[in-house]
């Protein structure tokens, strides 16, 4: 706590667009005075203080903020509950948002959350898991095409394959159980499923479960839903093919029903559980299971939170109930500002100008993922009142969204902005929507 000023000390870590609307909405909270960010980024530096640790480094963290009197810890990044900051935060009695290492592994097991769907009836894609390469091989070949191949286990982003033909299966399986191209691990088999997808975040507090507004994440690199998969170009809220009934199913039938078995079985989740769920023509199914807030999702969907986001954080690191979460019925809408390149390789340390003009038009924010500061010299943008530029620092670098009272006015408004950002190695997207559109 502040003594000056009565307010809360908050810590947030990771450094990315979902950090920066975490801290956004922390700001905008009566109870908080300071916000810390660790590693946080150039964007974050103008809303919080930024301390150079590493999500990771889990026993630094917890010196940090038993030495600032910190009141609360709010975790983004999966790697830093996989290395256990909860576990090691609660040891010495900090109060922190977020699932502990035993609970954060339905994000990190596909295996585990298959298993646990499959003991408590929640709806999901037929499957079988397999460490052995023949007899995955096998399975694969009775089987019907296309056939989706999980790693089961954390691989970048690159551990889900959606062979077309039994070749493609048999190059996949042999990478992923012969070569072990991920380490040695086992792969799950699954059924493949058609329809819209969808997230479904909620604040998860043991059994209790309280849905916020549903978005839609992007995850192809170009238009038309082409391109490789990235971690996501873009997202939204209010979403019209999934109706009030569909929420309803998805919470009674899926978030309830797994929130409550991991508390059965003795790993109860506390965080954000996020539910990217599929609306099949048999209804809504299961497709994965996320620990924390998604990226880019969290960017839409916490400026549409009307409640204070302190008070929900505080009373699921307290284990008490969560407090009622009003939202906006207005749609966001984000498009992402991403490194010619990326997914692949990129170039950094491009100069990015325009972000602060664009920070003042109405209805517009922009959250930056990896930006970084740079003493460029005359003539350049000064961004931060020290004369540094803003430059890039990663493969996703913007998100700039807007909020309007329809989804294409806040489309329209969110492009007119991305356009007046001026950078040469920047691409974006510009159909995000399209499925609402
Ligand atoms: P995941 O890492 O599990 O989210 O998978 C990445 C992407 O693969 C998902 O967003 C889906 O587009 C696709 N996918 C995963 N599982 C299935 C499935 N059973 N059927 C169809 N598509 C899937
Ligand atoms: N947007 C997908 C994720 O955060 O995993």
């Amino acid at each position: 706590m502040d003594i000056n000023t009565n307010k809360a000390k908050v810590l947030v870590v990771g450094g990315g667009g979902r950090e920066n609307a975490i801290v956004d909405a922390l700001s905008r909270s009566p109870r908080v005075g300071k916000i810390f960010c660790a590693p946080g980024n150039a964007g974050i530096a103008m809303q919080a203080e930024c301390v150079p640790v590493k999500d990771t480094e889990v026993e630094k963290l917890a010196d940090f903020a038993e030495n600032q009197n910190i009141d609360l810890t709010v975790v983004g990044p999966e790697a830093a509950l996989a290395a256990g900051i909860v576990d090691e935060f609660e040891a010495r009695g900090l109060k922190i948002f977020g699932p502990t290492k035993a609970a954060a592994v339905i994000e990190s097991s596909k295996d585990f959350a298959k298993a646990l769907m499959a003991r408590h009836n929640v709806p999901t894609a037929a499957y079988r898991t397999f460490s052995v390469y023949d007899e995955a091989l096998a399975y694969v070949k009775a089987g019907k095409f296309p056939v989706v191949l999980k790693y089961d286990g954390l691989a970048a982003g690159k551990g889900v394959v959606i062979a077309e033909n039994f070749q493609q299966a048999e190059e996949t399986l042999k990478d992923m159980l012969l070569d072990d191209r991920f380490g040695h691990g086992k792969v799950v088999v699954e059924e493949f499923l058609t329809g819209p997808e969808f997230s479904l975040l909620c604040f998860v507090n043991g059994n209790e479960v309280v849905p916020m507004v549903l978005s839609q994440d992007h995850k192809r690199a170009f238009d038309g839903d082409e391109g490789p998969n990235t971690g996501g170009m873009g997202a939204y809220t209010g979403l019209p093919f999934i109706t009030e009934e569909d929420k309803e199913y998805a919470l009674e039938h899926i978030m309830k029903p797994v929130a409550a078995g991991m508390s059965e079985e003795g790993v109860p989740f506390r965080g954000v559980l996020y539910g990217g769920l599929m609306k099949t023509p048999d209804g809504i199914k299961v497709i994965e299971f996320n620990c924390r807030f998604g990226d880019p999702e969290t960017e839409v969907v916490l400026p549409a939170l009307e409640s204070d986001i302190y008070e929900i954080f505080l009373a699921v690191a307290e284990h008490r109930q969560i407090p009622e979460a009003k939202w906006s019925a207005k749609p966001f809408i984000g498009f992402v500002l991403a490194s010619k390149g990326y997914p692949g390789k990129y170039d950094k340390g491009v100069e990015i100008k325009g972000v602060k003009a664009v920070q003042s038009m109405e209805g517009v924010k922009v959250y930056h993922m990896g930006t970084s500061l740079a003493q460029l010299g005359d003539g350049h943008e000064d961004f931060d009142g020290t004369g540094r530029s803003l430059v890039t620092s990663g493969g996703r670098v913007l998100m700039v969204l807007a909020t309007a009272p329809t989804l294409s006015g806040a489309r329209d408004k969110a492009l007119e902005a991305v356009s007046r950002i001026d950078c040469d190695n920047l691409f974006h997207r510009t159909d995000i929507g399209h499925w609402a559109l």
